[in-house]
């Protein structure tokens, strides 16, 4: 076995509208290791979406095989597929999609409380992860209190709190300037440097491309081209 985090052999999703079947994905092998920084880049309708939600276990695949962790995920239940992403996914969305009427500090609680976590640590893993993103003063505050960065630093925290082993981000900065994406992508690289957690975005935002580790194009649902970037990785080459 690899220490592959994500592995996808022949994955195929179709949509189905009526009587039409919609072609999202063909045929998508692609392996991704324990501790990537990868960008899903491609024109809007490629299929970005639709892959985040297969490997995020969102959504299931209409062929082909899915492994996540080492797991074979292809034929688990929708309820084992929440049980999955709730302990080994984190996600980061392009609206943040918090949770109005939450502070940050309870935002960013919220994954813990589902998952049984106890209070003591709860409350102490909430703030380390405030603090790590820089938000420690503004706890208290709710959503429509912050700015847009300041609500995306919140998401990474929620993302990052139950230790997920992938972070998944759907367009990440799409809805940020770009001095604040800017920040908001040297967040990430600092916290996949400290962790080692994975991280794969789907973008088309040309700066995180570039600084990306990783970069996998779709083009109309097939991979049309994936490269590393050996500056960025330090020179390391990859077996693939
Ligand atoms: N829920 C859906 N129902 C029907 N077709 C869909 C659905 N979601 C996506 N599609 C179609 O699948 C293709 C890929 O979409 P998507 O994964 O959203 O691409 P991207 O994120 O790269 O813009 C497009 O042709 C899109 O219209
Ligand atoms: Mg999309």
């Amino acid at each position: 076995m690899t220490d592959s985090v994500i592995r996808l052999q022949g994955v195929r999703k179709s949509y189905r509208l009526g009587k039409v079947e919609v072609p999202a994905l063909g045929g998508i092998d692609l392996e991704i290791e324990s501790g990537e920084f990868g960008a899903l880049a491609g024109p809007s309708g490629s299929g970005k979406t639709t892959l985040l939600n297969l490997i995020g276990c969102l959504d299931k695949p209409t062929a082909g095989r899915l492994f996540l962790d080492g797991l074979d995920i292809t034929d688990s239940s929708l309820d084992k597929l929440a049980d999955i992403r709730g302990s080994k996914i984190g996600f980061i969305f392009q609206t943040f999609n918090l949770i109005p009427v939450l502070s940050a500090f309870e935002n960013v609680e919220y994954p813990l409380l589902l998952g049984g976590v106890g209070r003591k640590e709860r409350h102490e893993r909430v703030n380390e992860w405030l603090d790590n993103v820089g938000l420690a003063p503004q706890a208290n505050q709710r959503p429509d209190q912050l700015s847009g960065g300041q609500r995306q630093r919140v998401a990474i925290a929620r993302a990052m709190v139950s230790r997920p082993v992938l972070v998944l981000a759907d367009e990440p900065t799409a809805n940020l300037d770009s001095e604040t994406a800017a920040q908001i992508l040297d967040l990430l690289h600092r916290i996949n440097r400290e962790t080692s957690v994975t991280f794969l975005f789907a973008t088309h935002d040309p700066a995180i491309i570039s600084r990306a580790h990783r970069r996998i194009r779709l083009r109309d649902g097939h991979i049309a081209a994936d490269e590393r970037n050996h500056q960025l990785t330090g020179g390391v080459v990859h077996a693939s």
